[in-house]
């Protein structure tokens, strides 16, 4: 199968020709149409990914055949080629729902980088995840995920479950760390018993012991009877220590003898108990470098880091994005609105989900899903129902420290050009954005300091 269906749509035949013999050696499909009326005649047997078309030709012009397009085939992209210029169209075109615009001449990088969009959207977000079948197969207890770097942790999980070893969950927030902890202990040989969940960043360090461990009647003021702590109850299960790196020294301490050598003391005892739990970990923090610092234990550290599981953050696993939205699309769905039909998320607002950057995780996810679903008019999800962070978001640059030998101010514009295209891979539009600059300004500005994109 080809990357990409493209219709490619343009009065003149020279820059028909031109347009074919500069991708011939891109894995696609090209067909072409002479003006609007023939490109719509041809959409009929030719399922276009992509069109890209002119806008001033004879019986139908560009404008009027992306309108017409958004109307029968809202799935299919528009891309809309101006004169230089001729920007006002250009604008006028993106606010009519096209997708991106080109300057003639025709530059062939920017070209591909559109045609390699577009195929990803095809990958990705359009695949049918409404099958049950389907969503079962990317699924591992509660956790969703097709992603390689998923099915890699779906085997440690399942692995790791069928021994009594201590695990260590990595991850920045929102990563699934807490799923990935539940689904050791329910796929595991102490599934009918229970596992404790202990936020360690919760506890107060006067009564972390206490809670950890248990106390006896008057140990302390308030110990009105005997009390039974998280490991005792964990007995034969497991205790599930959640944000571990936020514990004391001095609870680290008492920790480590616990998994040391399997016994503690209640606060208050003397008597020393056995207890046999399996210990799972969990943080976001950078324990190693917690360690180096002399904040956590250097020995605990090598006690719980026995089997270590990382939780990629999600922008490092994007084919994830649409199969998680669609699922916490119909979660949200079915619990607040029973009723109503929501079923699609639309490829404007998939394509702003697949290019965020998901500070929060699968977290932050769920939540702009939910909020989406409480605002969505019609029968799918689209840009307007997505907060407003993430409709402006562009990529956020990193800071830029001009260190120039004079003070020139060309030198310091094409120094800030440069840096807006490569830190935004070379994407003409959301360089132009962070520049705050009109797209035609910024080519032009190209053109004159010289700044081509880099041969890869
Ligand atoms: N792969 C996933 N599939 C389905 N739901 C997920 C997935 N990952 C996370 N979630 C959901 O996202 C939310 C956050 O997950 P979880 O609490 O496990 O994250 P965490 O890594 O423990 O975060 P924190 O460090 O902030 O405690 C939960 O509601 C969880 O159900
Ligand atoms: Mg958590």
């Amino acid at each position: 199968m080809t990357q990409a269906n493209i219709l490619f749509v343009d009065d003149e035949p020279g820059y028909r020709k031109a347009f074919i013999r500069g991708l011939a050696d891109e894995d696609i499909a090209i067909e072409t149409a002479v003006d609007g009326e023939d490109a719509m005649e041809k959409l009929v047997t030719f399922h276009a990914d992509l069109v890209i078309t002119d806008v001033k030709m004879p019986r139908k012009d560009g404008l009027k055949l992306l309108e017409e397009i958004k109307l029968n085939y809202p799935d299919v992209f528009v891309v809309v080629v101006t004169a230089y210029g001729d920007v006002e169209d250009a604008v006028r075109a993106m606010k009519a729902g096209a997708y991106d615009f080109l300057l003639k001449p025709f530059d062939f990088d920017i070209i591909k980088m559109i045609i390699g969009r577009v195929a990803d959207h095809k990958k990705y977000a359009q695949k049918d995840y409404s099958g049950i079948e389907r969503r079962k197969r990317f699924r591992f207890k509660n956790i969703i995920g097709q992603d390689q770097k998923m099915f890699n942790i779906f085997r440690m999980i399942s692995d790791v479950a069928k021994t009594n070893t201590t695990v260590l969950i990595t991850g920045e927030s929102g990563t699934g760390k807490e799923l990935v902890a539940e689904a050791i202990h329910y796929e595991g040989l102490r599934r009918e018993r229970q596992l404790i969940k202990v936020n360690c960043s919760a506890l107060t360090e006067s009564l972390i012991n206490s809670e950890l461990f248990g106390h006896e009647k008057g140990a302390f003021t308030d110990a009105r009877s005997q009390k039974k702590g998280h490991f005792e109850l964990a007995h034969d299960g497991t205790i599930f220590l959640d944000e571990i790196g936020d514990i004391s020294i001095s609870t680290q301490l008492s920790l480590l003898r616990v998994l040391e050598m399997g016994t503690f003391h209640r606060v208050g005892g003397t008597r020393s108990l056995k207890v046999d739990a399996r210990v799972i970990c969990a943080t976001n923090k950078d324990l190693p470098a917690a360690v180096k610092q002399k904040l956590f234990r250097e020995d605990l550290y090598y006690r719980i880091n026995v089997v270590s599981i990382h939780l990629p953050p999600l922008r490092e696993r994007k084919t994830d994005i649409p199969l998680l939205a669609h699922h916490f699309l119909e979660k949200y769905r079915k619990s607040l609105f029973p009723n109503k039909k929501i079923s699609r998320i639309s490829r404007r607002a998939m394509s702003l989900l697949l290019n965020y950057d998901w500070p929060g995780n699968v977290r932050e996810l769920a939540n702009v899903i939910e909020n989406g679903v409480i605002f969505c008019r019609k029968d799918n999800i689209t840009p307007k129902d997505l907060p407003i962070n993430l409709r402006d978001w562009s990529g956020k640059l990193k800071p830029l420290t001009l260190t120039l030998a004079s003070k020139s101010l060309p030198q310091a514009e094409s120094a800030l050009i440069l840096h807006a295209l490569e830190g935004t891979n070379w994407n003409l539009k959301k360089a132009a954005q962070e520049l705050e600059i009109a797209r035609g300004t910024l080519y032009s500005k190209m053109q004159k300091y010289n700044i081509v994109r880099p041969v890869s």
